[in-house]
């Protein structure tokens, strides 16, 4: 799928550009079509230490116990192996998307967060896409099936 890239705010738009950015409000023609926006491991199957650092790992939870029954959670962390939270490496923020339309944006400081969200999805079936984007090593993504 195309993936086109703010190039005010850095948030991915998949398929398609949209007419105004729904992180920044950017227009259009501040989108560009980067095939390469998202890194992507060398072999899936068999992840290096930077790759385990990076991917992001969801867990999806059927049974809420804090909005009860239709509330579909999701747990996620960056990534296997939990990725540094320090001034200078640092994951800047975690993007959100249900069937690759974008849900929301979480900044993360790195001084008071660890790398990890929960979520409560209103939805009980499609995919959720989640993107994570390191201050030096860029953006990665992963997907689960809710
Ligand atoms: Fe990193």
């Amino acid at each position: 799928m195309d993936t086109f890239v703010c190039g005010k705010c850095g948030y991915i738009a998949f398929g398609q550009a949209p007419d105004a950015c729904p992180v920044c409000g950017a227009l259009k023609q501040a989108f560009k079509l980067d095939p390469n926006a998202i890194k992507k491991p060398t072999d899936p199957a068999n992840l290096n230490d930077l790759e385990k650092k990076h991917i992001p790992v969801i867990e999806i939870k059927r049974q809420c116990g804090l909005v009860g029954p239709g509330c579909v959670d999701a747990n996620i962390k960056i990534g296997q192996i939990l990725h540094v939270m320090e001034a200078k490496h640092y994951i800047m923020y975690i993007d959100l998307y249900h069937d690759y339309n974008f849900i929301g944006r979480y900044h993360l400081s790195p001084e008071k967060l660890n790398p990890v969200l929960g979520i409560h999805l209103k939805v009980t079936s499609g995919r959720l896409t989640v993107l994570e984007n390191c201050n030096l090593h860029g953006r990665w993504v992963a997907e689960a099936v809710i």
